[in-house]
């Protein structure tokens, strides 16, 4: 595996204890925006990608009534975990989570009548590619939805963490990963492009924005993606490097905590 889809798999590994309750409800209301646009139709054969603990697989097994074949890939054995242990305690049968890579999924060519991701196409290195599988395992007739981080998505924390980096020349894999995170935040234009360049047809694609506030220690412990750059620094330095940005973000803290920018895009397609 790639060394940056390994670090990828180890950071979720190491969040999936506290995932549910960390990001579960954020997760699940954004869910819940990303089907409210979509029909996923009567009993469909459906995907997740990088569907995490399962918290937007099962959202569509609700909002289908439970009737369906569904099916879950992730990278993290971690997460795939609570997922099958959830399924497990809601007595589903009709689901299976599978470990797999987006950029290649283990799926027969059309498959499935829905292929969702929730908050993850931001994290996949070659996103075309990733595109693309799913173009792949959908039937023709088949919907695409999904909805990720993207463009300005905490912009404010980026440059207290690039800042922080820069203090840091003797860790070039510090600032390295800062810049690795801010590119993977595409755009709305973008976006739109890879869908149809994809193949996609009957594409809409929109964004969300809005402001947070977060506690510093919330963003450095429990924002997923604050925990993929702590993967690029040696264990010994982290420790200062985490008490540094504390302080900086405690110095910018508005009443409310650290204000930093939502940003999701929302994506739909159709393989005609
Ligand atoms: C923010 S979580 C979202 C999980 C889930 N979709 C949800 O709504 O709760 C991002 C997920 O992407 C997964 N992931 C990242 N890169 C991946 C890849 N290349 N292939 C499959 N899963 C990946 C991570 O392991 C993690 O579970």
């Amino acid at each position: 595996m790639e060394p940056d889809k390994r670090r990828m798999e180890q950071a979720y590994d190491n969040m999936a204890p506290g995932y549910d309750s960390a990001v579960g409800p954020g997760i699940g209301a954004l869910m819940r925006q990303l089907l409210g646009d979509m029909d996923v139709g009567e009993a469909p054969v459906a995907l997740d990608v990088a569907c995490g603990t399962g918290i937007s697989t099962f959202a569509l097994i609700e909002n289908t009534g439970g009737k369906g074949e569904f099916h879950g890939v992730d990278i993290s054995e971690g997460m795939l975990e609570g997922a099958r242990r959830s399924a497990e305690a809601h007595g589903l049968t009709n689901v299976r989570f599978t470990k797999g890579d987006a950029e290649n999924l283990d799926y027969t060519d059309a498959k499935f009548d829905v292929v969702i991701s929730n908050m993850s196409l931001q994290f996949f290195p070659d996103k075309p590619r990733a595109l693309a599988e799913m173009h792949r395992v959908l039937k023709p007739g088949g919907r695409l939805a999904i909805l990720f981080g993207a463009g300005p998505m905490f912009r404010e924390v980026w440059e207290v963490l690039g800042e922080a980096a820069a203090r840091r020349p003797e860790h070039p894999g510090f600032a390295a990963s800062v810049e690795e995170i801010k590119a993977m935040h595409i755009g709305l234009e973008e976006t739109e492009a890879l869908l149809e360049g994809t193949g996609f047809e009957k594409t809409y694609v929109y964004a969300r924005h809005r402001l947070v506030h977060y506690e510093p220690e919330f963003i450095i412990h429990n924002i997923p993606y604050a925990g993929c750059w702590k993967i690029a620094l040696p264990g010994d330095v982290l420790p200062e490097v985490v008490e540094e940005l504390t302080e900086r973000l405690t110095e910018s803290r508005t009443g409310k905590g650290f204000r930093t920018t939502w940003y999701v895009i929302l994506a739909y397609g159709t393989k005609l």
